[in-house]
């Protein structure tokens, strides 16, 4: 279902073209996130410096904020070769060793949805990432030998939207950890306006900022607005994005102006009116309203978080009363918390 959804956050197939026109190639067009860029700028030039493989780096946040953006323009300022899999595509531990041993040196390994490695293949990994070797027993019964395979220093980068998922050896092997960020909306709108003008469509400034600020904090949504909104300043408009058009294709996909669609209102609204405002559990309120769960923690919540119309207790979701102003119910305290 949500895979039919215009906003969610993750990748559809309409996205790939465009995403690739769109993708900043270095780090100062990589707009936000600064503190992440500002450290992995410096731990670049040392690696660089020092002609040694860059630290393991893990890139967790939700879908859509630049993580696999951002390996791609590591990979670039190393100056190093990357190559790209992902957790699921990794059936044997024989397939991992294979791709290691044909890393050359300082290249960059870059593994998406790395929560998603098997057992055996993650065990692989773990002296691979630390001492830059694979270990592997040769013979069977009291013959059987430790055999060490070296092979070349590497980066490997794991990218994950759920890093609770990640075991704690695995994790443990990073030496970097980066948590990305929910983007303001002023980034989105540099973000946006970059976009425009690679799209090689005019934009006025209140258009720009109103598409921002319909985000949901993350810009592959940004640029999925922007591509659609386009179409209608085409179609319907004088051909410039102005506010009037962006709230006329905005309005037809039932997004509001904080970027919520009906799904996240479905939340808000089962919380408040189905478990008088909460606290209520995460798989209740997925049974309720008929979405996965992972998917109502990845995809929905950070935003809802984020904008404070629903917080986490350890008893399960509350709506908060912001939300109650924002669906225009009158507000009043949850359960308990009167
Ligand atoms: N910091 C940024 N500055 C400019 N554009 C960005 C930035 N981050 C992401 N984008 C845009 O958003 C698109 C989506 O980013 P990306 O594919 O890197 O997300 P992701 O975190 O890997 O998502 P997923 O979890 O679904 O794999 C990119 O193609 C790019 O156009
Ligand atoms: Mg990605």
């Amino acid at each position: 279902m949500e895979d039919n959804r215009f906003i969610t956050s993750t990748k559809n197939w309409t996205d790939a073209e465009i995403e690739t026109s769109l993708r900043p190639t270095s780090l100062d067009q990589y707009v936000g996130q600064d503190k992440i860029k500002e450290s992995l700028g410096v731990y670049i030039k040392a690696a660089k410096s020092r002609n040694d493989a860059l630290d393991h780096v893990l890139l967790y946040g939700p879908p859509g904020l630049g993580k696999t953006t951002l390996s791609h323009i590591i990979a670039k300022e190393l100056g190093s070769q990357l190559k790209i899999t992902s957790g699921p595509a990794i059936e044997h531990a024989a397939d991992l060793a294979a791709i290691l041993t044909n890393l050359n040196k300082n290249d960059v390994l870059f593994i998406d949805e790395i929560h998603r490695l098997n057992k055996t293949v993650e065990e692989i990994l773990y002296p691979a990432m630390e001492d830059f070797a694979l270990d592997f027993i040769v013979g069977k019964g009291p013959s059987a030998k430790n055999m060490r395979l070296k092979i070349q220093p590497f980066t490997l980068i794991g990218a994950t939207t759920k890093a609770g998922m990640l075991t704690s050896p695995l994790r443990d092997r990073f030496g970097v950890i980066c948590r990305l960020e929910l983007y303001t909306p002023e980034e989105l709108q540099v973000i946006l306006k970059r976009s425009a003008s690679i799209l090689n469509i005019e934009i006025d400034e209140d258009a720009s900022l109103d598409i921002a600020r319909r985000s949901r904090g993350t810009p592959r949504i940004a640029n999925r607005l922007l591509k659609r909104v386009r179409d209608y300043a085409i179609v319907l408009g004088s051909g410039v994005i102005n506010k009037k058009i962006t709230d006329q294709a905005l309005s037809k996909m039932e997004i509001d102006e904080l970027g919520l669609d009906f799904i996240d209102r479905k939340i808000l609204d089962s919380i408040i009116h189905k478990f008088g405002g909460g606290p209520v559990g995460l798989d209740t309120l997925s049974a309720t309203i008929g979405e996965d769960a992972g998917t109502i923690e990845d995809v929905y919540e950070p935003y809802l978080l984020q904008l404070g119309f629903i917080a986490r207790t350890p008893r399960g979701r509350v709506a908060m009363e912001n939300a109650y102003h924002h669906l225009g119910i009158p507000y009043s305290a949850p359960n308990g918390n009167k």
